[in-house]
């Protein structure tokens, strides 16, 4: 069923697992990850960030080809449709409008009385509508489409607090040394911030920048309350891969489905090991 994120990561959180966020690019990557939810018995959130959004159409297109797929495929699973990232309360307003059924706004660049206003009222719109929230404190490393990054700032607890506090968020983000695409060597996470942040205000936290965190750093995450964790680069890279091996075993084959095809069994095969990895399978 199509749900907001707010009962599976408080349920993951009271329980010790983590629900993956995993982002969509296209109808393969939201079959893989619809698949491989079922097979697992996983709760999961479809991560749709406003670039990809765009590419497939807008976000009315998003929402009718994941409620196609769950009908087609008769899910049974808890699903969320989050948008990833949102940039404004526009955009949050216009994804909730289509029927996402949380977002994410990321004022996390604007000075903290900016971001708790714009938070604030994305909070207030949302929560009408049954809808969950996300905010992020600090600065992600790396780059995903039009969230760009030079550095990575840790967020600082007493700024979290007082989000929290001020917003009625459902969940935090708070940057804590993560970076979205590869990371250059080991990532050196705030762990003992990370107990802090989650302990002083009791919400889930959320762990961007999932690709290429050793399972040690992820079992330890969920740990300090880290319930739902973001992976968008690594179904990438698997599920290019496929597709780059197909075309160089074969120079004749010119069919999309015989490429794509391994495509998705590639990023179906990545995401239900990230489910084993954060505890969340068999927990629909
Ligand atoms: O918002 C999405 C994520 O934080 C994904 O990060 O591409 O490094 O897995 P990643
Ligand atoms: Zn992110």
């Amino acid at each position: 069923a199509l749900v907001s994120m707010k009962e599976m990561m408080i349920k993951g959180k009271k329980e010790g697992y983590a629900i993956g966020q995993f982002n969509l690019n296209n109808l393969e990557f939201t079959q893989a990850i619809l698949q491989a939810a079922e097979e697992e018995q996983s709760p999961v959130i479809l991560g749709v960030s406003e670039g990809a959004a765009r590419y497939m159409g807008g976000f009315t297109t998003v929402v009718h080809m994941v409620k196609g797929l769950m009908h087609d495929y008769k899910t049974t699973v808890p699903v969320a449709i989050h948008l990833d990232h949102g940039s404004s309360f526009e955009k949050c307003k216009e994804a909730i409008e289509a029927g996402f059924t949380s977002v994410m706004i990321d004022a996390s660049t604007k000075p903290l009385e900016e971001n708790i206003r714009i938070t604030k009222s994305v909070v207030e719109y949302a929560h009408e509508r049954g809808v969950s929230v996300e905010a992020e404190l600090g600065v992600v490393g790396g780059q995903e489409d039009d969230v760009i990054a030079d550095g990575v700032i840790y967020a600082d607890p007493a700024e979290c607090k007082e989000l929290v506090d001020k917003t009625g968020i459902d969940c935090l983000a708070p940057a804590l040394g993560s970076v979205h695409g590869p990371y250059q060597g080991e990532p050196n996470l705030g762990f003992e911030e990370m107990e802090v942040i989650s302990k002083q205000s009791d919400l889930p936290l959320v762990l961007h920048g999932g690709t290429g965190i050793p399972t040690k750093d992820i079992k330890r995450a969920i740990s300090l309350g880290s319930a739902k964790i973001n992976v968008n680069t690594e179904s990438q890279i698997t599920g290019t891969q496929a597709v780059r091996d197909t075309l160089n075993a074969d120079s004749e084959v010119y069919d999309p489905r015989k490429y794509l095809t391994p495509m998705r069994d590639a990023i179906k095969k990545t995401v239900i090991g990230k489910m084993r990895e954060f505890g969340s399978s068999g927990k629909a």
